[in-house]
């Protein structure tokens, strides 16, 4: 620790005995856990307006977390009451705090200017005026939630138009974490990334007190320190990286159908490029999670507002291979039951939006959902993870009729429940327990001639031909 301490110049950080994070969500409760068990002089208090979801978190049994993810529960059940706490008590969280995390949404705008594209921000502006009426000591505030490059201005200026004379050092410290994998995450993560005002001896000391924290477990060399824009722009180009490389594989599966090619093995041969590599190529139903869309919708929006046209066309392009892939495959399940699906039962396996997590939110599941809806087939779903209530509400944002979902939609509790009497399955999320199933006894289960829509091509192509089902995956 003494040795960051000189290589990130000589100021002294602050001595941090209260963490506020403002945010209880899928990023908040895991990350400020996680800081938690590995400070444990630190008091980490997490407070959030959503009084039920601080009720779950502090529910007696910890299974009853409101976020499912590995290794999770046992984090909170080892520091919760100790040096974890969840509240909705926010003045006070920030009053004590000297540094406060601001991990609340950051959705797409649904209204006014930027409407379906830019980021609404209200959430964030609502935290920065809090802080500013309350604070009366000095403070770091670190953006932990994604947002448009620059916003870092826009809460600076908040704080030092409606705060009193307390000085306030903002941060941005992007989290990387993915759903469903979130605790190995936060616990090695690549890097942490830390921006901030490299200019000013006071904005240097934030960074330092900052990266002094995470030091208590992530090696020097992996945390990165950057001017604040190059952090918040950091993330917006890394989600989109991402996401792209899922378009591009999923871009390539179409053609795939069309040849004879095999993703998968296209798959190998271009990763084992070590200057592309080989994660993020597994071609799928299409990407779902509460970030790549908004977050590649943003970066379009932003571009577009500087005049950027050319790179906000070639980001967007991004998102509409994935709306076509998502579309893709529900048409093909029509298709393949001699183009009507009007009054046949159609199983989806798996709702949330990748394997591990309860998270629902941009599932392809709904798109597929919706337009099997449409065609009127009934539209039987089990998930190991999610609830029938979050699905209806899914489905009902998405603007399907509520009269519609009552008599079409059926939500099982058992995958082999939820197969009996269909005429296909669609795998919409690779959960493991879906390999695993007993696929003999799923085929005597089903309408003859049995079809199985793998859209993560978890599933052996020889072994469900032999049988008997029809099998269809992607980009095979
Ligand atoms: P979330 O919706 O799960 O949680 C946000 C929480 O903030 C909600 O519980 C909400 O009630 C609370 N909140 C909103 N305004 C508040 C206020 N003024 N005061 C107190 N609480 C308030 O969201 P999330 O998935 O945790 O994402 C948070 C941010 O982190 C977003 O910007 C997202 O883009 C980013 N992010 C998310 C992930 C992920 O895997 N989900 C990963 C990296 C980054
Ligand atoms: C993603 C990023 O991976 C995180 O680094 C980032 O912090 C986070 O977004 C965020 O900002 O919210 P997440 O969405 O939780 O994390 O999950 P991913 O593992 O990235 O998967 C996203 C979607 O892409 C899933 O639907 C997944 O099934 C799909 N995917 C992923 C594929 O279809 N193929 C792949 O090869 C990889």
């Amino acid at each position: 620790m003494l040795e960051c301490l000189i290589i990130y110049k000589n100021q002294k950080p602050v001595n941090i005995k209260n963490i506020c994070c403002i945010g209880a969500g899928y990023v908040g409760g895991p990350t400020m856990a996680v800081i938690a068990q590995k400070c444990p002089d630190i008091q980490v208090t997490v407070v959030d307006v959503n009084a039920d979801r601080i009720s779950a978190w502090n529910d007696p049994d910890v299974e009853k977390i409101p976020i499912y993810e590995p290794g999770l529960s046992d984090i909170v059940a080892a520091t919760r009451g100790r040096n974890l706490f969840f509240s909705t008590d926010i003045e006070k969280a920030i009053d004590e705090a000297e540094i406060i995390f601001i991990s609340v949404n950051t959705p797409t705008k649904d209204y006014g200017v930027g409407k379906g594209k830019a980021a609404d921000l209200k959430y964030i502006e609502i935290c920065a005026r809090q802080i500013a009426a309350i604070a009366r000591t000095d403070k770091i505030i670190v953006e932990k939630s994604t947002i448009p490059v620059r916003t870092a201005s826009t809460i600076k200026d908040i704080l030092e138009q409606v705060g009193n004379k307390a000085d306030f050092q903002i941060l941005s410290n992007p989290e990387f974490l993915a759903e469903g994998t979130a605790v190995s995450d936060l616990m090695q993560p690549d890097r942490i990334l830390i921006g901030g005002d490299i200019d000013t001896e006071a904005g240097q000391r934030a960074i330092d007190t900052l990266v002094t924290i995470y030091n208590n477990w992530v090696p020097k060399e992996r945390i990165v320190t950057t001017n604040i824009w190059s952090s918040e722009l950091s993330k917006l180009a890394a989600n989109a990286f991402l996401a792209q490389r899922v378009s591009s594989i999923n871009s390539i599966s179409e053609l795939c159908e069309k040849t004879g090619a095999d993703v998968g093995e296209i798959s190998r041969a271009v990763g084992a490029d070590t200057r592309i590599g080989d994660k993020f190529l597994k071609a799928s139903v299409g990407f779902g999670g509460s970030c790549f869309q908004k977050d590649i919708l943003n970066l379009v929006y932003i571009a577009r507002s500087y005049n950027l046209h050319e790179v906000a066309d070639y980001w967007e392009q991004v998102i509409l291979i994935n709306e076509h892939q998502k579309r893709r495959f529900a048409y093909k399940i029509i298709k393949e039951q001699h183009n009507t699906v009007s009054g046949k039962k159609i199983t989806m396996l798996g709702w949330a939006f990748k394997k591990d997590t309860n998270d629902t939110r941009e599932t392809p599941a709904i798109a597929v959902a919706e337009i099997l809806l449409q065609e009127q087939a009934e539209v039987v779903v089990y998930d190991p993870k999610v609830t029938e209530q979050q699905m209806v509400a899914d489905l009902e944002r998405y603007g399907v009729d509520a009269a519609v979902i009552r008599e079409k939609f059926k939500v099982c509790t058992t995958a082999m429940q939820a197969v009996q009497g269909a005429y296909a399955i669609a795998i919409i999320t690779e959960w493991d327990e879906f390999r695993e199933l007993d696929w003999a006894a799923v085929y005597r289960q089903m309408v003859q001639p049995a079809s199985v829509f793998d859209g993560r091509n978890i599933l052996h192509k020889q072994t469900m031909q032999q049988l008997g089902f029809k099998y269809f995956a992607i980009g095979r």
